[in-house]
């Protein structure tokens, strides 16, 4: 008994000094010829670094970003179980290299347009390749100078700002009423995005409503909280099987799609009849695409991705940027005391909102600390190596990190974890800002940078400077807690449980 015991020990501990020979001698040949500069977390024989991964799991921002500023070039490579090798870059050279210089080796890709495909369809923000370019090319005019100013913020905001959400906020002052500011933000994104895109108000913002949720609001939450799952599975095996027996999260996710579908398919049709009978020049998008005669999917699909793209972007950007200029009044005051050189009617002007460069670096030094998008993966086609010498293997999901960057010591200095909006100034004169520094887009990915940069980056700052300079002018905004909110990464980044606050008027 005793032999035969000795026996099975010996043959178990044979087998696993064989497992781990094999694994050191894959290492080796795998391994590129170049020096291993990032090799991440603890890693295992076949477990890779599952166990620290899920002693991290809910801090994976942070355990990221405390990994990345002790690499020698800032990029760390997690291998685990049951997920793909990942790459994790927050060094700029590599963060150009994937989204300009070799492009076309980092796609978004199979495995990432499939979490995505049954929501967003073909729509820009879901496809490579021609699909991609074509739609690109499509929509690009939207986004120019003159639409911004003729339609966007001289219509479209200025009605939006005025009407909805100052009223709304006038009237919170007045009963001292607690306001969740986050969730009113995203009311109004909500709004502006569906009158860009679609040409129609969904009313998302309205006194009388705030305590309701619009049903097409719960379509979008729902299907974008669904993906997330999907995406945070441990094994895509998983929402595939579920989704192929019609089961909980995925029956859920169908049914919001079949909302969002129904809702938009009506507005198409609805356009498509007015156009023919007045061929009336209307400035939203979906307008001009049934114009040019654009198939009815393709339409859906690009309004869809508009709203996912421009919804939850801004606000939650401006989110954060009230929360840091509560803790920071002298940076607050700066920026009041830019907008009252203006005039009331001369402050909301598409150029005087250009002249805004305090506010402007306050809003850039608050999404360094919070980015709305904290970060991005691509998957690599072929086998490469990235400018610092980390080696890629096909198949490889590449993310680049921009949460991470802006808490870079060597990118922004022994200050970086403070607000300090001044550190993108670059001149002055007379005592008012000049020029603003103008600092790379792979530094400062934020609006990610290269062929596929964010196509709203100008209607975006536009909307968050007319939105930040309209309360501040009339409004101080406090929070109602001094807790540390916490910032939670899905697929566009928010405050867990809102951002509570009380409006006094100014
Ligand atoms: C602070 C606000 C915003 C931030 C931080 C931001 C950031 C980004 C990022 C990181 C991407 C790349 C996503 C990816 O490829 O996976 C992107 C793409 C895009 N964004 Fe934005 N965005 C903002 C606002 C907006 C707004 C307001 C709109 C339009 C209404 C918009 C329209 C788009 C579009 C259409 C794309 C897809 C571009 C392409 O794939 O070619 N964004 N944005």
């Amino acid at each position: 008994m005793a032999t035969l015991l000795f026996m099975s020990v010996l043959l178990i501990l044979s087998f696993l000094s064989l497992l781990l020979i094999l694994y050191t001698l894959i290492q080796s040949k795998i391994r590129p010829a170049r020096k291993v500069l990032n090799p991440g977390p603890t890693s295992y024989p076949i477990i890779g670094c599952l166990i620290s991964f899920y002693k991290n799991r809910r801090r994976l921002l942070d355990w990221y970003t405390d990994m990345l500023s002790v690499s020698a070039s800032q990029t760390i490579i997690i291998s685990r179980f049951g997920a793909r090798r990942t790459i994790v870059t927050a060094n700029p050279q590599n963060v150009e290299y994937i989204l300009k210089t070799n492009f076309t080796n980092f796609p978004k890709g199979k495995p990432f347009t499939e979490i995505l495909g049954d929501f967003l369809g073909n729509g820009i923000f879901n496809v490579d390749g021609d699909l991609w370019y074509a739609q690109r090319k499509l929509v690009i005019h939207h986004f120019n100078a003159k639409s911004l100013k003729d339609s966007y913020v001289e219509n479209i905001l200025k009605e939006e700002v005025e009407k909805k959400l100052l009223p709304v906020l006038e009237s919170a002052a007045a009963e001292c009423k607690i306001l969740d500011l986050q969730d009113l933000l995203r009311r109004l994104a909500f709004d502006l995005v569906c009158k860009v895109s679609l040409g129609y108000d969904p009313c998302c913002l309205e006194y009388n409503s705030l305590d309701k949720t619009h049903p097409i609001v719960e379509a979008f939450d729902l299907a974008s909280e669904m993906c997330a799952r999907r995406n945070a599975a441990p094994l895509s095996a998983t929402w595939k099987f579920k989704r192929f027996l019609d089961l909980g999260s995925e029956k859920r996710l169908r049914e919001a799609i079949k909302i969002i579908h129904l809702f938009i398919n009506e507005i198409i049709r609805g356009r498509i009849g007015l156009i023919n009978q007045s061929r009336e020049e209307k400035s939203d998008l979906l307008s001009k695409m049934v114009l040019d005669g654009e198939e009815d999917g393709i339409m859906r699909d690009t309004m869809i991705s508009f709203i996912m793209a421009g919804r939850d972007t801004t606000s939650s950007a401006m989110t954060w940027l009230f929360y840091l200029l509560s803790c920071h009044p002298d940076v607050e005051n700066e920026v009041v005391k830019e907008i009252k050189v203006f005039e009331d009617e001369d402050l909301l002007k598409y150029e005087s909102l250009k002249e805004l460069r305090w506010l402007k670096a306050c809003i850039c030094e608050s999404m360094r600390l919070f980015p709305p998008v904290a970060w991005d993966s691509k998957h690599a086609v072929d086998n490469d190596f990235l400018p610092d010498g980390t080696r890629v293997q096909a198949g490889d999901r590449v993310t680049y990190f921009p949460y991470g960057m802006g808490r870079m010591k060597d990118l922004w200095g022994e200050d970086r974890f403070e607000f300090k909006p001044g550190r993108w100034i670059s001149e002055m004169e007379d005592g008012r800002i000049k020029a603003l520094k103008n600092v790379g887009p792979y530094k400062f990915p934020v609006f990610q940078a290269g062929p596929r940069a964010c196509l709203g980056k100008e209607m975006a700052f536009v909307q968050m400077k007319y939105v930040v300079a309209s309360i501040l002018k009339r409004f101080v905004i406090r929070p109602v807690t001094a807790n540390r909110p916490v910032f939670v990464p899905l697929l566009t980044a928010h405050m867990a449980r809102g951002f509570k606050v009380l409006v006094q008027r100014r």
